[in-house]
């Protein structure tokens, strides 16, 4: 059994330390890279507070391609260079972004979805997944939030 709670008032460092840390467990000696982005989707949720939608968009054939995830139904393919998602695979950079409406092009999958973090994944120097957390908060995503999934991402590159 996995049983991974924390108090909200974590601190943002620790809690994204914990949540690397339990990925690494979590996906190690494991080869299947849709059950471990489907397990890392359920950590996300668990560790990261004010979500409602996290997971995976997967590059495929030069788009992406929705991956396992939890949240509402998404759309299953995202052209890169549009939307947030494609954006982040497009540019190889997160895209923080405070408010989805202000973002042109944003694709709206979940009517409650205010903010979004988009994290791209790199192996070899390719871009070969994004994860992308949104939150029905405004401006939910701080600089540590970035910088927390980055390091997961760097962690799991390889994993998926
Ligand atoms: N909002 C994203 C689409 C994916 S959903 O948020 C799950 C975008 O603009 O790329």
């Amino acid at each position: 059994m996995f049983d991974f709670s924390f108090p909200a008032d974590t601190p943002d460092e620790e809690r994204y330390r914990e949540l690397a840390n339990a990925a690494d467990a979590l996906t190690e000696g494991e080869a299947d890279g849709v059950a471990n982005m489907a397990n890392l989707a359920a950590l996300i949720w668990s560790f990261v507070p004010d979500l409602n939608w996290a997971g995976f968009y997967r590059v495929v054939d030069a788009e992406l391609v929705l991956g396992p995830f939890i949240g509402r139904p998404a759309c299953i393919r995202i052209p890169l260079g549009q939307g947030v998602c494609g954006t982040a695979a497009a540019t190889g950079e997160t895209q923080l972004v405070a408010d989805v409406h202000a973002f042109p092009g944003h694709i709206a999958c979940d009517s409650a979805s205010e903010s979004e973090l988009v994290v791209p994944v790199v192996r070899d120097g390719m871009v070969v997944a994004v994860i992308d957390l949104d939150s029905p908060r405004k401006a939910r995503f701080k600089e540590a939030d970035a910088k927390g999934i980055e390091a997961l991402a760097a962690r799991i590159a390889t994993r998926i």
